[in-house]
């Protein structure tokens, strides 16, 4: 049986209630024989930041990299801490320091589940979001501080090996899924004539290699409405950090709920330990009431599962999940439900044990 050692960081608010959820799946799965998940937390976050003036610690990749694999809650407490804190000293030094740049984020209506549009075609896609650089390179800063000629500038990095890497991941998982064997390239060279006419210059030159595989283009703001009127029109779509973020989102949002989709941060070489996590925020309206839907951090799991070999456990995972939505008795308030955390992850154990 193989071990794991996965270390766990909660965050802020929704975050713990659904991460608690998705080790009792670890445990249950540890109970059936699928391996050993020895988890180590790291509560770091908003309270971190409050009692410590930090996030997390400055060598928080030192701290993980011994690591099989990081499961992270959401972060974010607006109320109480700057929102950016959260990102800046413990999200993008995970996703940057271990150079995770490929943040993988399936898209998919699951039966049971109701689509806010009025359409019935299936919806299964994945996004594949740069996750290094782009708009979120962090490149920039504050000039004449305070004062009325106070300037800010942030600029946008597109690097020819960042894009090359990024689009030749989402190629070989179009090649790999058994879809439509298509890639959509999310632009916006019409507007930003040096970043994104490379990035588009880069998927020419990388789908050349992939001639087994379509490929299809828009600017993002085209691709804004293709996800609301053809959102079952696409397999694969690969998109700078910021515009994968949006597109993600609003892809979970048209297949039901942001609160069922899960995402994994890859880096593929296997030196570094990968992160898992759901892709909706900390949800600060919904804190302490313990109706979160805990779906996206359960398939969260399946996705680190799968990527740590465990593809039998991850399959079950899923399925236990698919089974309760295609029931549809037990659903937390984002689906139309009235069940607690608790409830639905109580029915999802139960279906494990099938
Ligand atoms: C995500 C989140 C983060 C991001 C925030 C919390 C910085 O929205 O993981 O999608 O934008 O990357
Ligand atoms: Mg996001």
């Amino acid at each position: 049986m193989n071990h794991y050692h996965i270390a766990v960081i909660p965050g802020d608010n929704i975050g713990p209630e659904v991460i608690a959820a998705g080790q009792q799946v670890l445990q249950a799965l540890e109970a059936h024989g699928f391996g050993q998940f020895t988890c180590e937390l790291f509560p770091w976050g908003a309270q971190h930041f409050l009692q410590t003036g930090r996030a997390a610690p400055e060598n928080i990749c030192d701290l993980l990299s011994d690591f099989d694999a990081i499961y992270m809650g959401a972060h974010g407490d607006p109320l109480h801490v700057p929102d950016r804190m959260g990102s800046q000293q413990l999200m993008h030094p995970i996703r940057k320091g271990f150079d995770l740049f490929a943040n993988v984020r399936p898209i998919k209506w699951y039966a049971g589940t109701e689509s806010p549009l009025k359409q019935t075609e299936p919806i299964d896609f994945v996004v594949v979001r740069e996750n290094t650089e782009g708009e979120y390179a962090a490149a920039g800063g504050r000039v004449h501080q305070g004062t009325r000629e106070e300037v800010a500038i942030q600029s946008s990095v597109v690097s020819r090996y960042g894009a090359e890497r990024v689009m030749r991941y989402a190629f070989e998982l179009a090649r790999q899924r058994n879809g439509k064997k298509c890639v959509h390239c999310v632009t916006k060279s019409n507007a930003l004539a040096h970043t994104m006419v490379l990035w588009d210059e880069v998927f020419v030159q990388v789908a050349a290699e992939y001639p087994d595989i379509r490929t299809t283009k828009s600017h993002v703001d085209a691709m804004s409405i293709y996800v609301i009127t053809r959102p079952s029109s696409f397999d694969v779509v690969v998109a700078t950090n910021l515009m994968g973020d949006i597109i993600s989102d609003e892809g979970a949002c048209v297949s039901g709920s942001i609160g069922l989709a899960a995402s994994a941060n890859i880096n593929p070489s296997r030196q570094v330990p990968c992160m898992f996590e759901p892709i909706h925020g900390s949800a600060p309206d919904i804190a302490g009431q313990g109706i979160a839907n805990p779906i996206g951090a359960i398939l969260a799991v399946a996705m680190m599962l799968d990527w740590l070999g465990e593809a039998e456990a991850a399959a079950l995972v899923e399925a236990s999940v698919e089974m309760l939505l295609a029931d549809g008795r037990i659903r937390t308030p984002d689906l139309g439900g009235r069940s607690l955390t608790t409830e639905v992850t109580a029915a999802i154990l139960g279906n494990l044990s099938l």
